[in-house]
């Protein structure tokens, strides 16, 4: 079962079902997140969530404890176990996909 991701800043919303990570399925609702090593390392996607909880696809995800108990969560390798709420200010939309058949 999905679940609702809400951008708390943007108001924008998405739907985030496992396997898919909270990045993939934003990026499929148009939702650009900052990201770029998409594997739980590098930190660049890393965001506050201020409510729900997620799973992690990765044993180790690069959060220290203290991230961890503060709500801090890295979409990237993040699966949604409840609706979220995020916090991630540099959030943007993707393009719209160009139509080739005009
Ligand atoms: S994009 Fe590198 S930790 Fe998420």
């Amino acid at each position: 079962m999905g679940h609702t991701v809400t951008l708390a800043g943007q108001g924008w919303c998405f739907e985030a079902e496992a396997p898919a990570t909270v990045l993939e399925a934003a990026e499929r609702a148009g939702i650009r997140l900052p990201s770029s090593c998409r594997n739980g390392t590098c930190r660049t996607c890393i965001c506050l969530a201020s409510s729900g909880t997620v799973h992690y696809k990765i044993e180790w995800p690069g959060l220290s404890a203290d991230e961890k108990r503060e709500g801090y969560i890295l979409p990237c390798v993040a699966m949604a176990d409840t609706d979220l709420t995020i916090e991630s200010p540099a959030a943007g939309k993707l393009p719209a996909p160009r139509r080739t058949d005009v």
